[in-house]
């Protein structure tokens, strides 16, 4: 059977999606030796690029205005990927095994791999149609973002997620005037605790990024193009540029229609597979369950789109997947460097390592005593073993963790019985306990 399909089947893998998991899918299942056809279809037209530098190189002064692209035209030539561009799958027929293209054309698979990742949540309140009024979420999002990002604007960003953050840090570097509207009380709420918050959001000031929490934006004003915010409260921005970095949300139409399981998201199991056996789906459009914890989860990150990506390859081959890893996440506003290890929960218990006002620390969650997500701020001195931690599931002395001279892979509690002969500053009670 495995060498059957090796051999390679009538009908190709058909990808839906040149994002980072789809190219990935795509590029793993030639390396684990699948001769079969490779179809991937594309809705945006062009090279597949990186998303990452949108929101950050790409946004730069001087940058050129190619993104990063994910792997050269060669590559596909060279690996026999046949790729459509600029033409969206609009259904699947999962009896007949096809999809249905805009263009009206009908491509069978063999297996369908949906990678349709997610889309910038819509602004809904009036006026956000108006020209100015960005999201950025594409190449062609990012590049409208550049021209309008010019020395002495002013521009109202809704949402301190990493989005809104990236783009606060890149417009106050060019000159432009900053005020960032959240809904929350602080920044990265969804993402970090917050000490980790009043770091960046400091950081920020410093650049003179203007911060308004508890904002509930209710209007965008303006006669021809957006002119000003209004929030709940009656505060008025006056506003050149727009942009709403208010969260992404799955595109899981294609999915849904086609009658596979959804909720936030396709739900697949750790193979990638979807609720039909011939139909996997992988990256930030899914839904599964940790094997770290049992959560269910979506995951926006590209850790998790080339993890989830390589899971589809090997099952589509019939090999053994690498072992789960344990995601990880980045963001880099005005040079500094935030990244994240774990999934946090907002109930964790939180340990501060280090001094943030030396600008560089990192920050432990316990739960249950063990490590479930460390941020690392300015360094990444406790990132890698922070992922072992939470693989490993150690449980964690809270005082040597908090101490930044001890390193974090000995801050369990039997690192501390068996490493530290003269604990430097935990009570040695706890660190015998
Ligand atoms: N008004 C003000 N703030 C809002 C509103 C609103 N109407 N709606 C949401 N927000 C705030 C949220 O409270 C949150 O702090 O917007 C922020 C959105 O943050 P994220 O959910 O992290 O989303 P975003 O910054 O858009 O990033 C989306 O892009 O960088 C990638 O994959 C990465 O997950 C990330 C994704």
């Amino acid at each position: 059977m495995k060498h059957e399909l090796m051999a390679g089947p009538a009908a190709p893998v058909v990808i839906v999606g040149a994002g980072h998991s789809g190219v990935a899918v795509a590029a793993g299942l030639r390396a684990r030796g699948w001769e079969g056809g490779i179809l991937l279809l594309e809705a945006e037209k062009g090279t597949p690029y990186e998303r990452p530098p949108l929101s950050k190189e790409l946004l730069k002064d001087g940058a050129p205005d190619e993104s990063a692209v994910l792997r050269k035209e060669k590559f596909y030539q060279d690996k026999r990927i046949d790729r459509v561009a600029g033409i969206a799958v609009d259904s699947v027929d999962r009896a007949g095994r096809t999809v249905l293209l805009s263009d009206g054309s009908r491509r069978a698979y063999h297996r369908l791999v949906i990678a349709t990742g997610s889309r910038a949540r819509a602004l809904t309140v009036p006026g956000a149609a108006l020209p100015g009024v960005q999201a950025l979420r594409t190449r062609d999002d990012a590049l409208e973002l550049k021209r309008l990002l010019v020395a002495g604007a002013r521009v109202a960003i809704i949402g301190a997620g990493y989005i809104g953050l990236e783009v606060a840090a890149a417009a106050a570097a060019k000159g432009c005037e900053v005020t960032v509207l959240e809904f929350q009380d602080r920044v990265m709420s969804r993402v970090t605790s917050a000490p980790v918050s009043r770091h960046f959001e400091q950081l920020h000031q410093r650049h003179g990024v203007r911060f308004v929490f508890g904002a509930a934006v209710t209007d965008i004003e303006g006669d021809h193009r957006a002119e000003r915010v209004v929030t709940a409260d009656g505060d008025v921005f006056q506003a050149d540029v727009v942009l709403a970095g208010i969260g992404v949300i799955p595109n899981q139409e294609l999915a849904a229609e086609a009658g596979l399981e959804c909720r936030d998201g396709i739900l697949v199991d750790g193979h990638g597979v979807t609720s039909d056996p011939a139909i996997y789906a992988t990256g930030d459009v899914t839904r599964f369950t940790s094997p770290i914890d049992g959560a269910s989860q979506r995951l926006e990150c590209i850790q998790n789109a080339q993890a989830q990506a390589d899971r589809v390859a090997a099952h589509i081959t019939g090999q053994p997947a690498a072992v789960p890893e344990i995601p990880w996440f980045w963001t880099v506003q005005h040079g500094v460097r935030l990244q994240t290890a774990g999934v946090r929960r907002p109930d964790d218990d939180v340990i501060v390592r280090g001094n943030p006002a030396g600008g560089s620390f990192s920050v432990v969650y316990l739960r249950d005593g063990r490590v479930s997500a460390v941020d690392t701020i300015g360094g990444l001195a406790d990132f890698r073993p922070a992922r072992k931690l939470i693989a490993r599931g150690d449980r964690m002395d809270p005082a040597l963790a908090a101490d930044p001279r001890v390193p974090l892979t000995e801050a369990t509690l039997t690192g501390a019985v068996l490493n530290a002969p003269a604990p430097i500053h935990a009570d040695p009670a706890t660190a015998r306990s």
